[in-house]
């Protein structure tokens, strides 16, 4: 039986890696999963919510009665975030957005080997912060915003300062041997000063303890 929810959210989920292409073959990348990410749509489109889920290049089913919208770049990915915050209660920000993109993408094959070159470079350029630039870096009433971080010294002050200047209600702090794996230990920490360490367990019941969170947001 389905369960019953309090009240039927419209929740915005984005996931996996981002692409970044040099030319039509190539790209720069990261090694994200997006497993969290799919594991949070299906966790919220199963209590109920109807859920969106923007999601990069994986390999993953879509989860059922989830609304997908596949993209490759952090800037499709921006468009298509766009396109669905404003009416969305709920932003679970699990995408890692590639922070750098080359300064052009070639239309053909790179050649750089062709002149006997032993050595090349590729000019980056920053991408937005997809989700600074939809929060405008504030926390809105009627909307709950989760952000993700991973960090590998520091990790509760540097998450805190993340969470304040992209606009997060709330931020899971990963641990690094979460990349990949079936299970995950995080940290949940909220912007007014609450903190939850949650145990090891997989990524199915992370999720369904982050779609929780929006029963306290009622
Ligand atoms: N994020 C984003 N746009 C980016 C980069 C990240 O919206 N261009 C989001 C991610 O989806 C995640 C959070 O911001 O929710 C992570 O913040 P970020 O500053 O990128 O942290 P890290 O990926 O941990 O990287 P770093 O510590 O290298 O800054």
């Amino acid at each position: 039986m389905a369960k019953v929810v309090s009240k039927r959210r419209r929740v915005l989920v984005s996931a996996g890696p981002t692409r970044e292409h040099v030319d039509p073959v190539r790209f720069l990348s990261n090694e994200s999963s997006g497993r969290m990410g799919f594991a949070i749509a299906a966790a919220a489109a199963k209590a109920g919510h109807a859920v969106t889920l923007v999601a990069g290049p994986v390999a993953l089913p879509t989860p059922k009665g989830v609304r997908r919208i596949d993209v490759v770049s952090a800037r499709e990915m921006e468009r298509a975030l766009r396109a669905s915050f404003a009416r969305c209660d709920a932003l679970y920000m699990a995408a890692a957005v590639a922070d750098w993109r080359p300064a052009r993408r070639l239309a053909g094959k790179w050649r750089a080997k062709d002149g006997g070159a032993s050595r090349a470079r590729i000019d980056l350029v920053r991408n937005p912060d997809l989700l600074a630039g939809l929060t405008r870096g504030r926390r809105h009433p009627r909307r709950t915003v989760v952000a993700f971080a991973l960090e590998t010294a520091d990790g509760e002050r540097r998450a805190r300062a993340k969470m304040q200047k992209k606009g997060a209600d709330w931020i899971v702090l990963n641990d690094p041997s979460a990349l990949g794996g079936e299970t995950t230990r995080v940290r949940l920490l909220g912007a007014e000063g609450i903190e939850f360490a949650l145990p090891e367990q997989s990524k199915a019941a992370v999720a369904r303890r982050l779609v929780e969170l929006l029963d306290l947001h009622d």
